[in-house]
């Protein structure tokens, strides 16, 4: 098997008493869309945080394209190509939807600046559906284009992995499907998606493998339909829902 992209091992992370993470360890390989799901607080947010430096993690490792990472600092993180989005949307909300995109671009791995730069940013607006939005003051979006921002934010830095934390909370129901296929068509342009999400049919229609956390712990991994029928998995988090999924 060839060297995963993201190689996580034994990853802590200690609030003062509470372990958010204990010892979870977990491979991604490139390509993959990877499913991290489980219920409120269960430290799906801490472990994003985690990787992208965001947070030092307590103990563990983090290797990423082969070196370690763990306790490099965001910056330093995202410009090695591996970003995330936030779960509360973070925009400039004063800058409009374009110079929101242009400064992942001006920022991440490619660094570019210029014509350079406009063009990778209009050609990202269109992909992510905000071409028509570029103008738009941030604070004017809805909740749905905000989401779509902080994605549109992320490619702008040209990861090789990006992070989503619940990219489809408080979408409708359509704009969940076109956040699948948005997702999908991520991944077969090249990347590696992680992804953080509540709505578990979502997350199982779009993910090649899943992680499901529980108390800061992993209780089970592995394809969808064997993680959704895990028995420890049904009484953590799925109840009902795991006999209609
Ligand atoms: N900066 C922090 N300081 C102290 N405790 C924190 C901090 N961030 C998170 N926690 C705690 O760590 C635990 C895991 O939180 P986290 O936000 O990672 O959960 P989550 O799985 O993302 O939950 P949700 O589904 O609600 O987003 C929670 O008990 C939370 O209160
Ligand atoms: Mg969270």
């Amino acid at each position: 098997m060839p060297e995963p992209i993201l190689r996580v091992k034994a990853l802590k992370k200690r609030f003062g008493g509470l372990l958010a993470l204990s010892d979870v360890s977990f491979s991604v390989a490139e390509g993959e869309i990877y499913g991290v799901i489980g219920p409120n607080g269960a430290g799906k947010t801490t472990l994003f945080s985690c990787l992208v430096g965001s947070l030092p993690p307590t103990s563990g490792s983090i290797r990423f394209r082969g070196r370690e990472i763990a306790g490099l600092p965001n910056h330093a993180v995202v410009k090695r190509g591996l970003v995330r989005t936030h779960q509360i949307v973070r925009p400039f909300r004063d800058m409009t939807v374009e110079a929101n995109v242009s400064i992942g671009a001006h920022f991440g791995a490619g660094k570019r600046r210029g014509a350079d730069a406009r063009g990778r940013v209009a050609a990202i607006l269109e992909r992510t559906g905000l071409g028509a939005r570029a103008g738009s003051l941030a604070m004017a979006l809805p909740i749905g284009d905000l989401k779509r921002l902080e994605i549109a934010r992320a490619l702008a830095t040209e990861p090789a992995v990006l992070c989503l934390d619940e990219v489809m909370g408080g979408l409708n129901p359509s704009e969940i499907v076109a956040a699948m296929s948005l997702i999908r068509a991520i991944r077969d342009s090249g990347l590696t998606v992680l992804m953080i999400e509540h709505h578990v049919h979502a997350v199982a229609g779009v993910t090649d493998r899943m992680l499901v956390l529980n108390f800061g712990e992993m209780i089970a991994e592995g394809v969808p339909r064997d993680v959704l029928q895990h028995p420890e998995v049904v009484t953590a988090y799925l109840g009902d829902d795991a006999g209609a999924a």
